[in-house]
């Protein structure tokens, strides 16, 4: 089931972007100069503020958009296009999901593209739809569910492909407090018995504290970069009662107050 890949450490070295054509001195760079690298297994989080360039490092670690200066690499393979082992769960789900297919179709389409088996399918697509809550949901159309729930259509189906690397941007933010908290639960369950990497973007400090082993802090843009990172050694499941949770989350609130700027 799993794809035949082998998993390798994500390196972002001295990337740029701009989205304006043709670049000259005067562009402005949404992301500027910005380094990283994530490791296999690791859980890493992403967090700034709305409008620094999040879910735009995210396309560019997915595949989707091209540097502007610098390269991404997957081990020494340069990230030139989008590939099946790097599967992004979207901010906006009404983009994700095929709006003529069935909730049960959505699941499966990974599935089918790979001639997965329809008994294997249906076992692997009633695992991931029971997950996230949407048994009963199966035949439904994306038309027919609140936000909420097409968001939890397109982590069933980001799931049930089971990609070496998971990248997701803000997938819990449509969600009510207790579908989200029982979300990131299964997430880290699954993060845990997979030893997949995930790169989670986030703008909120708890779930960040929640889930990742790592924080990377984005400035705000434009000329955005990963200005500080957070070690988390704290064992899961995280108890946001726990005084290091709370000393942490002083400290990151502490960071964005010292910006000046708010999440
Ligand atoms: N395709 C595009 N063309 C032009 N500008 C873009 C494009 N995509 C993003 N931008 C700009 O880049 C900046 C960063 O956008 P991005 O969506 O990456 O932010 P974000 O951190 O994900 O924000 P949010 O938390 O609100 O999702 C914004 O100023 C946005 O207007
Ligand atoms: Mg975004």
């Amino acid at each position: 089931m799993s794809e035949l890949f082998v998993p390798e450490t994500i390196y972002v070295d001295n990337v740029s972007k701009t989205f304006e054509e043709p670049v000259s001195e005067n562009s402005c760079y949404i992301i500027k100069d910005t380094s990283l690298s994530v490791e296999t297994g690791e859980f890493f989080i992403l967090l700034g503020p709305s409008g620094c360039g999040k879910s735009t490092l995210l396309n560019l670690i997915a595949g989707f958009t091209e540097t502007t200066y610098g390269e991404l690499r997957l081990g020494g393979k340069k990230i030139k296009k989008h590939g099946k082992e790097r599967a992004m769960v979207f901010q906006n789900a009404d983009s994700a999901l095929f709006p003529w297919l069935t909730v049960r179709e959505n699941v499966e389409f990974g599935l089918r593209m790979k001639k997965v088996s329809k008994k294997e399918r249906a076992h692997v697509s009633d695992k991931y739809i029971r997950l996230v809550g949407l048994t009963g949901h199966e035949k439904k159309f994306p038309k027919e569910l609140s936000g909420g729930m097409k968001q939890r259509v397109q982590l069933a189906r980001v799931l049930a492909n089971n990609p070496a690397i998971l990248l997701m941007d803000e997938p819990f933010g449509a969600l009510d407090a207790m579908t989200r908290r029982s979300m990131q639960k299964e997430l880290v369950n699954i993060w845990r018995t997979t030893s997949k990497t995930v790169i989670f973007v986030t703008h909120d400090i708890q779930e960040a504290l929640l889930l990742g082993q790592r924080i990377g802090i984005m400035s705000l843009g434009p000329d955005s970069k990963i200005v500080k990172i957070y070690d988390v050694a704290l064992p899961y499941p995280r108890d946001i009662t726990a005084p290091e949770f709370n000393r942490l989350y002083e400290i990151i609130e502490n960071h964005f107050e010292g910006e000046a700027w708010t999440l």
